[in-house]
C-alpha cells in the first residue's frame, strides 16, 4: 500500500509537509518560538510591529529599521476610497469575518505592486495588509453602527491606533499595551489550518491577497479562530450559574466540547494561555470587574477535573480561552474577537506566504497536490453507462 494510506483521514496530524524557519512548537513542553525567540520573552519585551518585522525578515530590527518599518505601516493605514465605498454597501448584519474575507481581494485591487512578484514587492504587500486589516475591521464596525470611519492617528502605536479607530477615544496606555501583547501572542503558530490554507493557495503562484483570503476563511471556523467568540458566548451564558462543575459535566455528557480547551499540537497548557490568564486577572483588577476572570478560572478548573476523570489529561486551555475575557474587558465586541485574531495573524500569514513563494526553507517551491483515495461509485475503467435524461429513473442517493 502507498504511504498515504497511513495518514489519510487524520487531518494530516503528525505529517510533516514542509520545512519552515518561522516558528516552532514543542507541544509536550508547551513551548512556542518565533524565529528562535521564546514567546514569553517577546510578549514581555517586544512590540507587535517589531515581532511582525522579525517574522517577515527572520531577524530583530535595529532602531532605524524598526522606525522605518513602523512609519511604512503607519503611512499605509488610510483605506483607499473604493474599499470604504464597498464596505458601505454591505448589509449591516454581515459577519465581520465575511466582511474581512471579502475585503482581501478589494484591497488587492488597490495594491500598486500586485503584479510584482519580487521578495521586496511582497514585503510591501505584507506591510499594506498589516496596516489595512485592522483599518477594515475598525471601519466596518463604525459603518455598521451608522458612524463614519475615523482616520488613523499616525502618532499612535499599532494597537493604540486600532482601539482609537474602533472606539473613537484615546485608549488607556496599559490596555493598549496589553492588546499589543495579545497581537504578539497570536502572530504565528506553525502550520495551523489558516496558515496552511494561505501556503497551499500561494503554492499555485496566486498572489498574497488570494492566500490571505483563504486564511481568513479558515480562521473563521469555530475549531480555529472562531473559538474565542464561542468562549465569550459560553461565559455570557454562565453568568449567574451556581454550579459550574455540573454545567461542565452536563456539556461533556451531551458530547459537547468546552470551547477554548484542547489543542491539536499542545498536550499541555498552551504557553500563550498562561500569559493571557495573568493578563485577564490583572485587567479585571484594574477595571474593578473581576467576574469574567473568576468565571473563566472556575470553568477551567471544572473542565480540567472532568477531563482528568475521563482520562483526557492532555486537554488544557488554549490561546482562545483567556483571550475572550481579556478582549471583552477591553471593550472589543464579541464578533470582532476573531477578526482581532486576523489582525495579528496577518503577520504570520504574510511571512509564511513569502517563505512558500520563495522556497526560503526548502530547495525549490512545490505546488501542494496531495492524493486521495477514491471510494465512490465505480463501474470499471470504461465508466458507468450514461442513461439519457429522458426516461432516466430517479436514483436513491447511496
Ligand atoms: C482544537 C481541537 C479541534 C483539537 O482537537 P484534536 O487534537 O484534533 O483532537 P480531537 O478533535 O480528535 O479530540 C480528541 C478527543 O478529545 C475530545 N476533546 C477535544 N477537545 C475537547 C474540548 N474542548 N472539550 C471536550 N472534549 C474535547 C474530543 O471529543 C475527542 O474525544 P474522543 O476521542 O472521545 O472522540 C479540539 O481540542 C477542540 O475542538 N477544542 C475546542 C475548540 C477550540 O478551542 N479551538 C481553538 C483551538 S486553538
Amino acid at each position: 500500500m502507498s504511504q498515504t494510506a497511513n495518514v489519510k483521514n487524520t487531518g494530516l496530524r503528525g505529517v510533516t509537509v514542509a520545512d519552515t524557519r518561522i516558528s516552532y512548537i514543542d507541544g509536550e513542553k508547551g513551548v512556542l518560538i518565533y524565529r528562535g525567540y521564546r514567546i514569553e520573552e517577546l510578549a514581555q519585551k517586544s512590540s507587535f510591529l517589531e515581532t511582525a518585522f522579525l517574522l517577515l525578515n527572520g531577524y530583530l530590527p535595529d532602531e532605524e529599521e524598526l522606525r522605518e518599518f513602523t512609519s511604512k505601516v503607519s503611512a499605509e493605514r488610510p483605506l483607499p476610497a473604493h474599499v470604504t465605498d464597498c464596505l458601505r454597501k454591505l448589509p449591516a448584519k454581515a459577519s465581520p469575518m465575511d466582511v474581512l474575507q471579502a475585503s482581501a481581494p478589494v484591497l488587492a485591487m488597490a495594491d500598486p505592486d500586485l503584479s510584482l512578484e519580487s521578495r521586496e514587492a511582497n514585503i510591501l504587500k505584507a506591510i499594506r495588509l498589516i496596516a489595512r486589516v485592522p483599518a477594515v475591521v475598525a471601519a466596518w464596525h463604525r459603518i455598521r453602527n451608522g458612524l463614519e470611519p475615523l482616520p488613523p492617528d499616525e502618532d499612535m502605536a499599532h494597537a493604540n491606533n486600532f482601539l482609537w479607530q474602533l472606539q473613537g477615544r484615546r485608549p488607556d496606555a496599559e490596555i493598549a499595551r496589553d492588546l499589543d501583547v495579545c497581537l504578539i501572542l497570536h502572530a504565528d503558530h506553525t502550520f495551523n489550518a489558516s496558515t496552511f490554507a494561505c501556503r497551499e493557495v500561494v503554492s499555485t503562484r496566486a498572489h498574497m491577497y488570494a492566500g490571505v483570503a483563504a486564511g481568513i476563511g479558515a480562521l473563521s471556523g469555530s475549531l480555529h479562530g472562531g473559538a474565542n467568540a464561542r468562549v465569550m458566548k459560553m461565559l455570557m451564558e454562565l453568568q449567574g450559574e451556581k454550579d459550574i462543575p455540573s454545567w461542565v459535566r452536563g456539556q461533556l455528557e451531551q458530547g459537547q466540547r468546552i470551547m477554548g480547551m484542547g489543542h491539536a499540537v499542545y498536550k499541555t497548557t498552551d504557553p500563550r494561555a498562561n500569559i493571557l490568564r495573568e493578563m485577564s486577572g490583572r485587567l479585571g483588577k484594574k477595571l474593578g470587574e473581576m467576574k469574567w476572570n473568576e468565571l473563566s478560572l472556575q470553568v477551567e478548573q471544572a473542565a480540567l477535573a472532568e477531563f482528568e476523570k475521563r482520562g483526557k489529561t492532555t486537554l488544557k486551555p488554549n490561546v482562545d480561552f483567556y483571550s475572550a475575557p481579556v478582549y471583552h474587558m477591553m471593550g472589543i465586541p464579541d464578533d470582532l474577537m476573531t477578526p482581532l485574531f486576523a489582525i495579528s495573524r496577518i503577520a504570520g500569514w504574510c511571512a509564511h506566504i513569502i517563505e512558500e513563494k520563495f522556497a526560503e526553507a526548502q530547495e525549490k517551491p512545490a505546488l501542494y497536490r496531495p492524493d486521495s483515495e477514491y471510494v465512490g461509485n465505480y463501474c470499471g475503467l470504461l465508466g458507468c453507462t450514461y442513461e439519457p435524461l429522458k426516461g432516466r429513473k430517479r436514483e436513491t442517493p447511496g
